[in-house]
């Protein structure tokens, strides 16, 4: 054989082998990051406690009155949270920061019965320990089948025969929720109607093996009273049926999807399957209300001067000023100067030197990678470099929020340091680097705004003129004009 063609055979093997190589690389990377993971977050379930799983003195009357059109409020739903002994402690710090007992309704379910010398904290949402499920098939081999017990706290939900229930949501213990954003979502649709709600992935690596239809169960997702209770007449024998699949938000889907009850997704909720720093997700979050957010432990903390519990505080802190607003992303330009300005509500300011297009400025930047394979991409929206140091904006975050009346609000943002630092050289960000302090007023983001289209709301710099004070932006929310659009001169 002439060598030349001794080499083209050889190439037409190397090439597909070392496609092949990378390829089962990639994905041994991902199945051993998986079974890492997976062991991270999952827990051992203890052998000693014996449930009575008797359904017998349980009632089904909490269906809800048919014609009932009362808006539909916090005390319609029950959340049902995934916890287990061993993450809980851990986790209880975040779930307490939206719990609010006697007002939020449900349980978090956990493997075992808590020591018998602890007392349940009031702070806390009251538990309810699982039933046994060791008789349940589980075959997925790199999960583990605590899976099953997860996706039964619908069903023991249900039958505990609560009344006046409307939706049942599932979330995990590292789920933090925005309970009345969540409403206000719900609030959109026919409670007495079969839904399903909550949304995909942002790693499409993590759709494409558990399904861009399940609605994941760490961001969470709510399920309608009567699609509840057609669920639950199948839900054991689904658990079976579907044993293979790994988690319990898949085993839900296969069997919601029996039902033939489609995902109605809403980008409010959010899994968080991102690694690294969440920030740019936030800061430019989609026009919806915030209503989860997800591995609240596995991401860098929201705010770089504050640790995770104390950052997720202050958003919530935010949030409880106007809950709809809370990171909802308002663009204006300062014409004087040339900036453009990208507010995201009770979170982060951002500056940069120059007239950016609306369209470039509602990407989010890409501050994190996927959450398998740790790439740069791919996600379900438009990521926009951090690469490009000319790119960089300069960066505020929430220093405080008060009321100033009408539930008017006006919030502060201070510059921080070293937040995607090292921006490129030159003029441009020399004036920019001079504001300290961002000033924002805004109006109450009522729970109509969210009934109409959605479009971002406008904004405007007020101290534009030349002899403003430079190292303060003033801002001011509003709603848009007609004919009003984030159009460069
Ligand atoms: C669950 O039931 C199985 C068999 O019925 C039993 O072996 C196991 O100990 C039980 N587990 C718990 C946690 O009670
Ligand atoms: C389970 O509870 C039911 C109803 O309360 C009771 O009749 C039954 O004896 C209990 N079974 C066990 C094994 O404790
Ligand atoms: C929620 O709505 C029901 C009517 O469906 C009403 O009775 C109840 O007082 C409301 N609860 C809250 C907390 O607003
Ligand atoms: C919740 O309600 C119960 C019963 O009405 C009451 O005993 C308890 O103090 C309340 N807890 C809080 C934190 O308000
Ligand atoms: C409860 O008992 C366990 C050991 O049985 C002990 O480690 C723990 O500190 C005790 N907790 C309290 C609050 O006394
Ligand atoms: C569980 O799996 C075993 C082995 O594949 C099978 O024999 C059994 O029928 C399954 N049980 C159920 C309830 O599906
Ligand atoms: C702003 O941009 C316009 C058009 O590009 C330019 O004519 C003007 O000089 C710029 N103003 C400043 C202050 O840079
Ligand atoms: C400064 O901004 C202008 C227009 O906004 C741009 O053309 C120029 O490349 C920028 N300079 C640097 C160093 O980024
Ligand atoms: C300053 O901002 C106000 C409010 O948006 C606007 O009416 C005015 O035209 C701006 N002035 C300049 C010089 O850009």
């Amino acid at each position: 054989m002439p060598s030349s063609t001794v080499i083209h055979h050889l190439k037409s093997w190397i090439i597909p082998l070392s496609l092949f190589l990378k390829i089962s690389l990639t994905l041994s990377t991902f199945l051993l990051l998986l079974v890492f993971f997976h062991k991270v977050h999952l827990y051992n379930r203890t052998p000693e406690f014996n449930f009575n799983h008797s359904v017998q003195h349980y009632t089904t009357t909490a269906a809800p009155v048919v014609g009932d059109r009362e808006p539909t409020n916090i005390s319609h739903i029950l959340f049902g949270l995934g916890g287990s002994a061993k993450t809980w402690p851990k986790r209880r710090p975040y779930v307490e920061l939206y719990w609010q007992p006697n007002v939020t309704r449900g349980f978090v379910w956990m493997d075992q019965k808590p020591p018998e010398n602890e007392t349940w904290p009031q702070t806390s949402p009251p538990y309810k320990v699982s039933a046994n499920t060791s008789s349940f098939n589980y075959t997925c081999w790199y999960g583990d089948p605590s899976a099953v017990r997860l996706t039964r706290i619908v069903k023991e939900s249900f039958e505990l025969g609560l009344k006046n229930v409307r939706w049942f949501v599932m979330g995990d213990d590292d789920t933090l929720f925005f309970p009345e954003n969540l409403v206000t979502v719900l609030n959109k649709y026919d409670h007495n109607d079969l839904y399903y709600i909550g949304t995909d992935s942002e790693s499409v690596e993590q759709d494409v093996i558990f399904s861009y239809k399940n609605a994941f169960g760490g961001g969470g997702y709510a399920i309608s009273y009567p699609l509840a209770e057609e669920l639950v007449k199948i839900l054991d024998g689904c658990i079976n049926r579907y044993a293979q699949l790994y988690g319990g938000d898949q085993k839900i889907q296969a069997c919601v999807s029996e039902i033939g009850v489609q995902t109605t997704k809403e980008r409010g909720f959010h899994q968080v399957d991102i690694r690294g720093s969440s920030y740019g997700l936030l800061a430019a979050h989609p026009v919806a209300p915030l209503v989860s957010l997800h591995h609240v432990e596995a991401v860098d903390q929201l705010f770089p001067s504050l640790n995770r519990v104390e950052s997720y505080r202050k958003l919530v802190t935010a949030y409880k000023m106007d809950p709809g607003r809370i990171s909802q992303q308002s663009i204006c330009y300062d014409l004087q100067r040339n900036w453009s300005i990208s507010v995201s509500w009770g979170y982060s300011v951002q500056l940069y030197p120059s007239l950016m297009m609306a369209k470039e400025l509602e990407k989010v930047l890409g501050t994190f990678q996927t959450w398998a394979s740790w790439s740069d991409e791919p996600f379900v929206f438009d990521v926009r470099s951090v690469s490009d140091p000319c790119g960089r904006p300069v960066v505020y975050f929430l220093d405080r929020v008060e009321s100033v009346g009408n539930g008017d609000t006006r919030s502060t943002y201070i510059r921080y340091g070293d937040v995607l630092e090292k921006k490129c050289d030159g003029e441009n960000y020399t004036a920019t680097m001079r504001v300290d302090l961002v000033v924002v007023t805004a109006p109450q983001f009522t729970r109509d705004l969210w009934n109409k289209a959605p479009r971002r709301q406008c904004c405007e710099v007020m101290n534009n003129k030349s002899d403003a004070v430079e190292s303060t932006v003033e801002i001011k929310i509003r709603g848009c004009h007609r004919f009003e659009s984030l159009t460069p001169p």
